[in-house]
C-alpha cells in the first residue's frame, strides 16, 4: 500500500517536470521583439535618463504627434504608454 503512494507520487513529479520543460520550450521559442525600441540618439539622449516611463512619455508627442515634425506612421498601434512597446534598452 504504502509503496503503491509512492509510486504514484514518482509518476506526477515525471509529469510536473515534462509539463514544466514543455512551458518553457513553449516561451524560448516566442517571436523575437520587433519594434524599434527608444533610439540612442542626440534627440532621445534626455529621455533615456528621466526617471519613470510615464514622466518620459510626456514629451513623446512633442514631436510625434500627427501634426509635429515625426509623426507616427500610419496604421500605428495604440499610442498610449510609448515606452511598453518602444523600450528604453
Ligand atoms: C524633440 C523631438 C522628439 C521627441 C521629444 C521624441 N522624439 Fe522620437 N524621434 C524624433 C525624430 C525627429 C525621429 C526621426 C529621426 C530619428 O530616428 O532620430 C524620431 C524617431 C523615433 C523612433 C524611430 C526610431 C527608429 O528606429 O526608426 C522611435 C521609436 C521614437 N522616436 C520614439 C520616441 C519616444 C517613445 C519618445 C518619448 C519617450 C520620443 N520618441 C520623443 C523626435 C523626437
Ligand atoms: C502597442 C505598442 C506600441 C505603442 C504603445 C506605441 N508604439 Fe510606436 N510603433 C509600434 C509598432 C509595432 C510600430 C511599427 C514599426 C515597428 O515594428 O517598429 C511602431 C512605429 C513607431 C514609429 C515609426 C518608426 C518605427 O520604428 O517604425 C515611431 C516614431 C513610433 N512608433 C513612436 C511611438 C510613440 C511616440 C509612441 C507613444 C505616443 C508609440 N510609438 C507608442 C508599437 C507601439
Amino acid at each position: 500500500m504504502k509503496q503503491k503512494k509512492s509510486h504514484k507520487l514518482l509518476i506526477g513529479n515525471i509529469l510536473f517536470v515534462i509539463v514544466c520543460a514543455g512551458i518553457l520550450v513553449f516561451l524560448l521559442n516566442a517571436p523575437e521583439e520587433t519594434t524599434s525600441p527608444l533610439p540612442h540618439d542626440d534627440i532621445h539622449s534626455s529621455l533615456h535618463n528621466i526617471e519613470g516611463k510615464k514622466e518620459a512619455e510626456k514629451y513623446c508627442l512633442n514631436c510625434h504627434d500627427a501634426d509635429k515634425k515625426a509623426p507616427l506612421p500610419d496604421g500605428h498601434p495604440p499610442k498610449y504608454r510609448c515606452l511598453f512597446c518602444h523600450k528604453r534598452l
